[in-house]
């Protein structure tokens, strides 16, 4: 039996921009993304046990279902299913949740992405990212991006992702005004299913200029689905920041500051302003991981 504990951190993503560029015939929606991973984010530990465990502890633990539809336990099981004989041992599972549910940023998803890339460790898979990728997709789109977790663009529902190396470092705060969006409705909400695609991107562009030649197509029809949006965009550009966008279906927005001074008093003044709101200074995440 395996006697070390393995973590893995589950960054927050966030789609810098996001344009909705079709849709397939079963209804999901293509994409194209560019998307960055941060420091701030969920954790993952997974233990040797006696029998399969699941806990779940911090700020947002109270949120996150535990029964079998749990997208780690999900990861959790799609291993086992495609590696049957190295994976057999009882694993202890533990999730530190930081990030709120149903908000755009990832959440389920690098928990369950976090979740294949610590179990392929925990019992030596050596599955290699591809194949935990592959995995990953069937439990949700965003699934793929979550396993790289480091700067990229995704295509496709998501499926396909290309590394972008050298991406510049950014300062982030991330603000959710408490209120729970879900990814089904904002697409169901959204009218133009064919947008332009993103331009191309370069590590050497000026990311700013490219960025406001760029949309999150689903920022208004995430905002008929909760008004509050606005006013968190406001919040973020009224306290210093030099972009502000939603990120995925929302209702997180991120602010983009010029260094981690800058990001932590905006934060620190957005947190006084609305006490309620979830609020994080963070800054995004490169080759590797912690
Ligand atoms: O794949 P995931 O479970 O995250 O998707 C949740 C829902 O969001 C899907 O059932 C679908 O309605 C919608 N969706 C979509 N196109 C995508 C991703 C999600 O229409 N690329």
């Amino acid at each position: 039996m395996q006697r070390f504990s393995v973590a893995e951190h589950a960054p927050a993503k966030i789609n810098l921009a996001l344009h909705v560029v079709g849709r397939r015939d079963d209804g999901y929606h293509l994409l194209e993304s560019l998307v960055v991973f941060t420091a701030f984010g969920d954790r993952i530990v997974v233990s040797p046990a006696e029998e399969d465990s699941f806990v779940v502890r911090g700020h947002f633990a109270a949120h996150v279902p535990l029964d079998d539809g749990n997208l780690v336990l999900r990861a959790r099981d799609a291993l086992r299913a495609a590696f049957p004989e190295q994976s057999a041992g009882p694993v202890a599972i533990e999730l530190e949740k930081h990030l709120p549910a149903a908000s755009g940023i990832g959440g389920g998803s690098s928990d369950a992405a976090a979740t294949l890339r610590a179990l392929d460790r925990f019992w030596n898979l050596g599955a290699g990212e591809a194949r935990l990728q592959a995995l990953g997709l069937p439990l949700g789109a965003d699934l793929p991006m979550c396993v790289a977790a480091r700067p990229l663009i995704a295509a496709g529902i998501g499926e396909h992702t290309q590394m972008l190396d050298a991406f510049p470092p950014l300062h982030i705060v991330l603000v959710n005004p408490g209120v729970a969006v879900g990814t089904p409705d904002v697409f169901r909400a959204l009218t133009q299913r064919d947008n332009p695609p993103l331009p191309p991107f370069d590590t050497a562009d000026a990311l700013q200029d490219w960025l406001h030649r760029t949309r999150n197509d689903l920022e208004q029809p995430a905002r008929s689905v909760a008004a509050e949006i606005g006013e968190t965009l406001d919040a973020l550009k009224d306290h210093g920041a030099g972009f502000a966008r939603m990120s995925g279906s929302g209702a997180t927005c991120f602010g983009l500051f010029t260094d981690a001074a800058a990001a932590e008093a905006a934060a620190a003044g957005i947190a006084e302003a609305w006490p309620y709101w979830f609020v994080a200074a963070t800054q995004t995440l490169h080759k590797d991981r912690d």
